[in-house]
């Protein structure tokens, strides 16, 4: 096994607050850090860094964790830029052009659908994500869902079932159909494949009571919970989410304080999609409000056709400090540790001895850098197994 020391790293973002300067990101200045291709075997002081086969000069950069992107919508055919258009003219957002792209998705070829997930693959780790978890959800046919989970399947192993994206018109007239379908076959031919169920419960999509019922099959199959919820309005969504242990629960952009306080009482994390309320120019949630109630959040980038197209975690950093009440320790955070347990994983999100060797050194002297210079590209290497 090859081991690759980094030396020279002017702040070293370890996330494990045990280590360093006792902080939340678990700081250490001057320091090196001691890897394998598959996890780190040592942090410490530049001083002491030991022998290993190959020397990396990090000539006085940060070094953090690869950023965890734990909601992507990354499977899709066409773009929807007329819609971003209209929404910055003063139109609303209403989920109604996901019926654009789930056209344009039957109608692609697998090999099209890879080569465009490919190429935001590509956009994501060029901007140091190294986990990406991505949904289904723009076929909504039994056939179409399992060829969107097999695809993802190519790049993540955080693949979640969204079968109950929205109701597509030809069950219009029938959405019960649709709910038992999602529960049953489609659900049954997509969970060997996929890790996570997802539903997207609110306004114009599926009730508190829809998304439960497919959600406790989807637990019954062996899936662990998501959900988009409260995105649209204060619809039950984040309650849903607790009641049911949901690993998270994604957009809260409209909660109430017992939402708040039920977040603030349970495992599940509350993740912020802020590309989505700048791309529908609604208004921002306050991660502070959540924060200060001792609620865990993580910030993702939710890459998607119709309300964020955006493949930039540090655009997504510096809207979270700049709309969102966050500090910037708090935002990468977030978009670090915070989207690892989002994912109820232990083994990225931070730099402890045994976590994955996910490291990005950046070509700044400081992590801040990230939201500071907000549009540049300040990712000089990422180490990925
Ligand atoms: O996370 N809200 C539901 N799903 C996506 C948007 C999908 C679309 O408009 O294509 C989201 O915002
Ligand atoms: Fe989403």
């Amino acid at each position: 096994m090859t081991t690759r020391v980094i030396v020279n790293i002017s702040e070293l973002t370890t996330n494990d607050a045990s280590l360093g300067d006792g902080s939340l990101a678990g700081r250490l200045f001057n320091a090196a850090m001691v890897l394998d291709e598959h996890q780190v075997l040592w942090v410490g002081a530049n001083g002491d860094a030991p022998d290993a086969d190959e020397r990396i000069d990090a000539q006085h950069c940060a070094v953090l964790p690869g950023f965890v992107d734990s909601h992507t919508h990354l499977v899709f055919a066409g773009e929807r830029s007329d819609e971003f258009e209209a929404r910055m003219a003063g139109e609303p957002y209403d989920g109604g052009g996901i019926a654009r792209t789930v056209a344009a998705t039957r109608a692609a070829s697998s090999d099209e659908l890879r080569a465009t997930t490919q190429r935001r693959v590509d956009a994501l780790r060029a901007g140091g994500v190294t986990t990406i978890e991505i949904k289904s959800g723009y076929e909504l046919t039994v056939e179409g869902e399992t060829r969107l989970v097999d695809i993802v399947n190519d790049w993540s192993d955080d693949v979640t079932f969204l079968g109950a994206h929205v109701v597509p018109a030809e069950f219009s007239h029938d959405r019960d159909a649709y709910v038992e379908l999602v529960g049953g076959a489609m659900l049954a031919s997509c969970a060997p494949k996929s890790r996570w169920a997802d539903v997207f419960c609110d306004v114009g999509a599926f009730s508190v009571d829809e998304a439960r019922s497919i959600l406790l099959r989807a637990r019954d199959a062996g899936l662990g919970l998501r959900l988009h919820g409260n995105q649209l309005g204060d619809t039950g969504g984040v309650a849903l989410a607790v009641e049911l242990g949901a690993a998270s629960v994604d957009h809260c952009s409209h909660v109430n304080d017992d939402d708040v306080a039920a977040l603030a009482g349970s495992s599940t994390v509350a993740t912020l999609l802020p590309g989505a309320e700048f791309s529908t120019k609604s208004p921002y949630p306050s991660a502070r409000r959540l924060l200060d109630a001792g609620v865990t959040v993580a910030l993702a980038t939710d890459c998607n056709p119709g309300t964020s197209y955006v493949t930039s975690m540090s655009v997504v950093i510096a809207l979270a400090v700049r709309e969102m009440g966050m500090t910037v320790d708090e935002a990468i955070w977030a978009a670090t540790r915070g989207g690892a347990l989002a994912l109820r994983r232990d083994d990225i999100g931070h730099l402890s001895p045994g976590a994955r060797a996910h490291v990005v050194l950046l070509d700044a002297p400081r992590s801040a850098h990230v939201a500071y210079r907000v549009g540049s590209t300040l990712v000089r290497q990422v180490l990925h197994d």
